[in-house]
């Protein structure tokens, strides 16, 4: 890699050079989907090659895969593994709770499976990532094909009662023709200005039949690392010491409804 990048691309570069030092030799590896997890799994393969570093990856999309294989990642599916020790992705936007809007590259359903399954979550982003409240970015659900325009109708319904400066639903295209998920499923994007309360539109949109899930990821992150143009990173850490704790025994987006 040449240092002739764009101030955005060598801010991420820098993040998520210093998210391939949390990967430790022998680490079952969520690797995450876009522009900034193709510079860690880029990394994450110098380090194969050079150090001799072992660890198995499993990707959150069909060009992660690719990507991985071609830089020599030994690739592997969550079947094979059950659980990962690290899951590092990027992200869309990022609030200061480390709440997320996700699924800018159409990968949010896998994204959000394997970041569960991950012991730590590592979010890699530049600094335009990072915001006070979600929502200037579109919030993409991924919706079965089947029924399409109801499951619409029934999302723009819902928002009318939400807290949101914005409405309008807008099928996602490629090349003229409705973008595919890895799953074979549409995603819709959902323009909404600024989200009021991200957890309780996190609970809502997947109760509606046709939503296989939504691209906000609430309790999820553990760590947010901030590259910079000039090479440095930020960490910041969320305060929760310990977030993959039991679904009952801490606050999380089923907590109102748990009790
Ligand atoms: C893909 C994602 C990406 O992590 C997100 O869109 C950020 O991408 P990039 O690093 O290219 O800005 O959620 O579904």
């Amino acid at each position: 890699m040449t240092d002739a990048l764009s101030p955005s691309d060598a801010a991420k570069r820098a993040s998520a050079w210093r998210a391939a030092e949390f990967v430790a030799d022998g680490m079952r590896v969520g690797l995450g989907t876009g522009s900034t997890a193709a510079f860690l799994v880029k990394r994450l393969g110098e380090r194969v090659r050079d150090e001799g570093l072992r660890i198995r990856g499993v990707p959150t999309s069909a060009r992660t895969a690719e990507l991985a294989r071609a830089e020599g990642i030994e690739v592997v599916t969550l079947e094979d593994v059950g659980r990962l020790d690290i899951a590092i992705d990027g992200a869309d936007e990022a609030d200061g709770e480390l709440s997320l809007i996700k699924g800018g590259g159409g990968a949010l359903l896998w994204e959000k499976v394997v970041a569960t399954a991950a012991e730590r979550v590592v979010i890699i982003a530049d600094p335009g990532k990072r915001v006070a409240t979600l929502g200037a970015f579109p919030l993409p659900v991924e919706v079965i094909p089947f029924g399409l325009s109801s499951t619409q109708r029934l999302i723009e319904e819902l928002l009318e009662g939400q807290d949101l400066d914005g409405r309008r639903v807008e099928l996602r295209l490629r090349d003229g023709q409705p973008f595919a998920t890895d799953e074979g499923n549409r995603i819709l994007d959902l323009h909404l200005g600024r989200i009021g309360d991200p957890r309780r539109l996190a609970l809502l949109l997947n109760q509606i039949p046709g939503v296989v899930e939504n691209g906000l990821f609430i309790d999820i992150a553990d760590t947010l690392v901030i590259g910079h143009p000039d090479g440095r990173a930020e960490v910041v850490e969320l305060d929760d010491a310990d977030p993959r704790a039991p679904l009952a025994g801490r606050d999380n987006i089923f907590t109102e409804v748990l009790g």
